[in-house]
């Protein structure tokens, strides 16, 4: 029992201490930034700048004014009064200017903050003070809807009565352009000379006395730059290539004057409906102001592209406009680089092998080109020979028995017979007693070609023989006859070989007679001979001539 009573003193004596303390410690919140104005003569409610607070929870406000310690009278009747979060002048004077505390209170917590409130004369012979107006900048647009502003907390805006007044004149209401509707006032056919002061004004009755509640509100109607029609830079109805699984955003963009609303559409619904999930999200409207307009910005983010999203036609829309675009995403063509690389490719390797075919087939290919195209041109040299046939011959002026076979028999057998060429061979077509000197000089002149045919016996003679030293003059001094070197024995040692002959071996190479003296070496589609009708002139048709010898003048 004793103890009991103790607690509850101590208790009370706790809340007592802290209440005062509280009270004595009164948050100080400033002085509210926005300030209450009034027309001399006209009603006033100043607000209390901490009525959310107020809202909350159960306060006691009392107003006082700032440098006095007596509250406001809560008396009605009484031209300033307290009524909760209202200060109420009705109606307001110019010494009614200042600043004025609003102190919220409760058993625990005390906090306190100014309000400014200015009372002002309207300007000399004007129905308002042009500074203290409602300023507006619009464009030019169909209709205006004005409002009278900042009267809700004194009439009930529902039915109430507002006069009109434009530059202190009141509105000709039955011009048929204007329209009044509750607070508001609606002005058709807006044009320029709409700009002005609009005034508006409602009686208040208050304690049985009417009063005039005006506000002042200017208008500047702008005539801006002929009405521009918002520009979709994106999309333009883009086709897009996007790989399946990625992700894309797309933005579209509207240059306009003014900030305007996008949205993304497919068959004309919402992209909020295109899919269950959040796999594609529609951002909000971005912009950015430029000196020429306005870029306005809205996204529609693909964070997955599926196959059901391709070919499918995303419409950019932009409110109060009928003209949009779409965007098609597209599964990109997958081996389209490929493709091309492939191409190039095998054109490069055609190109090669068509290089190294040529190179293989060089032979038969012109072969084949003479046969079928030059068959019947004549070579119009005035030559007699198709080729001089050199060969060795030691200083008797006798050759070897293979030599002998391969130079008498097998070359005439094969070249003249077979290919219809013409040779000169020394020891079967000079006559004897012919001075060989002139006859060789004058023979070779008469030839296309020289064929010389190696053996070892050629190396072994030192070349210092006449025939041979105007044979290599002629071929390669004037290089006018061309020489075609025959390899009959495989020749292992080539120092004792003339200069020039060497001189020729590396520049063009040998043709090597590998062949046995058989049937199917004599025939010329084998390699050997194709190598050598090769580098012959094209074959003549000697059939209708007569076989011309050089005869010596001896
Ligand atoms: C007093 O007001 C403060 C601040 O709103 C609140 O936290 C407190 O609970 C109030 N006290 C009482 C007793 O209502
Ligand atoms: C609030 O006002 C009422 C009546 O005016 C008064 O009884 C009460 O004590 C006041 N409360 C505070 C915390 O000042
Ligand atoms: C108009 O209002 C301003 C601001 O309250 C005031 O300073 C000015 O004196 C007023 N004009 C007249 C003519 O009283
Ligand atoms: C409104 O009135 C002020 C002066 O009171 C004047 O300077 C201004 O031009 C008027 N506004 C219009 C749009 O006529
Ligand atoms: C209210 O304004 C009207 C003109 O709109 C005027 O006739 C009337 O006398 C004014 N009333 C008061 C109380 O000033
Ligand atoms: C588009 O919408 C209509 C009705 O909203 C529906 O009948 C039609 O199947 C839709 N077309 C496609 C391709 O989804
Ligand atoms: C769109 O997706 C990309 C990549 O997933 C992401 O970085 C970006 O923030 C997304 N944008 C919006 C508007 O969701």
């Amino acid at each position: 029992m004793w103890g009991h009573r103790f607690v509850l003193t101590l208790h009370i004596l706790t809340l007592t201490c802290l209440s005062v303390g509280k009270a004595e410690l009164c948050i100080d919140d400033g002085v509210e930034f926005e300030i209450e104005y009034a027309s001399v003569g006209e009603p006033l409610y100043a607000v209390c700048p901490l009525y959310l607070l107020f809202e909350k929870s159960n306060f006691n406000v009392t107003w006082i004014r700032n440098g006095s310690q007596t509250e406001f009278t809560s008396d009605r009747q009484e031209r300033v009064h307290q009524d909760q979060k209202y200060l109420k002048f009705i109606p307001a004077q110019l010494q009614d200017s200042g600043f004025y505390q609003c102190i919220l209170k409760n058993s625990t917590f005390c906090i306190k903050k100014i309000r400014r409130v200015e009372v002002f004369n309207q300007d000399d012979g004007l129905c308002y003070n042009h500074s203290v107006r409602f300023l507006n900048e619009i464009p030019i647009m169909p209709s205006l809807r004005i409002e009278c502003p900042d009267i809700d907390i004194y009439v009930n805006t529902r039915n109430i009565q507002v006069k009109w007044f434009k530059e202190c004149q009141p509105l000709n209401m039955d011009s048929g352009r204007y329209l009044t509707l509750a607070k508001d006032l609606i002005i058709k056919s807006l044009s320029q000379q709409d700009s002005g002061n609009y005034t508006c004004e409602v009686s208040f009755m208050y304690n049985g006395v009417t009063y005039n509640i005006s506000r002042a509100i200017e208008y500047s109607i702008l005539d801006l730059p002929k009405e521009i029609e918002p520009v979709m830079t994106f999309p333009k109805n883009n086709i897009l290539d996007v790989k399946l699984g990625d992700s894309i955003t797309l933005t579209c963009e509207v240059f306009y004057n003014a900030i305007i609303d996008l949205y993304w559409t497919y068959n004309d619904t919402l992209m909020a409906q295109y899919t269950e999930d959040d796999r594609v999200i529609m951002g909000t409207t971005d912009k950015t102001i430029t000196e020429d307009g306005i870029q306005n910005f809205l996204t529609l983010n693909f964070t997955k592209v599926l196959e059901e999203d391709y070919n499918k036609q995303f419409y950019c829309h932009i409110w109060s406009s009928t003209s949009t675009f779409y965007v098609t995403l597209r599964r990109p063509d997958p081996n389209f680089q490929g493709f091309l690389i492939a191409f190039f490719v095998s054109i490069f390797l055609v190109i090669v092998i068509a290089v190294i075919a040529v190179r293989i087939f060089k032979v038969d290919i012109v072969l084949w080109y003479r046969s079928s195209c030059l068959a019947n041109t004549d070579c119009k040299d005035g030559k007699m020979y198709d080729a001089y046939i050199m060969y060795p011959k030691d200083s008797m002026g006798t050759s070897s028995y293979e030599m002998d076979i391969f130079v008498l028999k097998v070359l005439p057998e094969v070249l003249e017979k077979q290919c219809a060429y013409r040779l000169f061979i020394i020891g079967r077509d000079d006559l004897p007693g012919q001075a060989m000197a002139d006859l060789i000089d004058e023979t070779i002149s008469q030839s296309r070609r020289i064929i010389i045919v190696l053996g070892n016996l050629f190396c072994e003679k030192q070349g210092d023989d006449f025939e041979q030293k105007i044979a290599m003059y002629d071929a390669l001094i004037r290089n006018k006859i061309k020489v075609i070197l025959i390899e009959m024995e495989k020749i292992t040692d080539y120092t004792d070989m003339p200069e020039s002959l060497k001189y020729i071996k590396q520049k063009q190479g040998v043709v090597q007679w590998k062949g046995e003296f058989t049937e199917s070496a004599l025939s010329p589609n084998t390699r050997f001979w194709k190598n050598i009708r090769y580098q012959m002139p094209p074959a003549q048709r000697h059939s209708d001539k007569e076989l011309h010898y050089i005869h010596s003048e001896d």
